[in-house]
């Protein structure tokens, strides 16, 4: 595979302020409960463990790995559930913890596979929110950076599985 020319685009000063951010407003909107925050991998598994480390309120952790299939660069908005939670999400608090939101797709088949499972509430956090390409009608509640278009990659996110141990966010050049 030829090396894609990559460009610095969110460097790590920037997106551990943004997980602090997001880590005081989820610890403030939830005084005195223990919250079950849901990791959709593989992505998020850095975002996942900085934003954790972030919340001062009790929480429980437990992750799910979903896969839409299409391209490496669009979804074809099938997204099929390969892990499911291992604990109950009935009366919890449940924040769903996302690297990126595209289309939707991902998060949308999430979102309503929990909510048959009455939680006593439901939220999203991500870190990035690509609005402009939204397919589906979902805001997440918590947005770490809103960017527009281009590929990204780092901090969890990956091309062709490669890159997600990057530290910091790059944009795909030649994409
Ligand atoms: C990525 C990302 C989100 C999803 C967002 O996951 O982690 O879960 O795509 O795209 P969408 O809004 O268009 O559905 P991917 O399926 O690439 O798997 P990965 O997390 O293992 O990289």
């Amino acid at each position: 595979m030829t090396e894609p020319a990559l460009t610095l685009l969110y460097p790590r000063d920037r997106i551990a302020a943004e997980v602090a951010r997001l880590g005081r407003e989820i610890s403030e909107d939830y005084p005195g409960r223990e919250i079950l925050l849901v990791g959709v991998l593989k992505g998020s598994f850095l975002f996942f463990a900085d934003l954790v480390r972030a919340i001062t309120v009790p929480t429980v952790v437990d992750f799910v790995r979903l896969a839409s299939y299409g391209s490496e660069t669009q979804s074809s908005g099938i997204v099929e559930m390969r892990k499911d939670l291992e604990l109950s999400v009935q009366g919890r608090d449940v924040v769903i913890v996302e690297d990126i939101v595209d289309s939707g797709y991902t998060l949308e088949t999430l979102y309503h596979r929990l909510l048959l499972r009455q939680p006593r509430s439901l939220k999203v956090c991500t870190l990035i929110d690509k609005k402009s390409r939204r397919e589906v009608e979902l805001e997440a509640d918590y947005v770490g950076i809103s960017m527009e278009e281009g590929f990204i990659v780092g901090y969890g996110l990956d091309y062709d599985e490669r890159y997600r141990n990057l530290p910091d966010i790059f944009l795909v050049n030649n994409l």
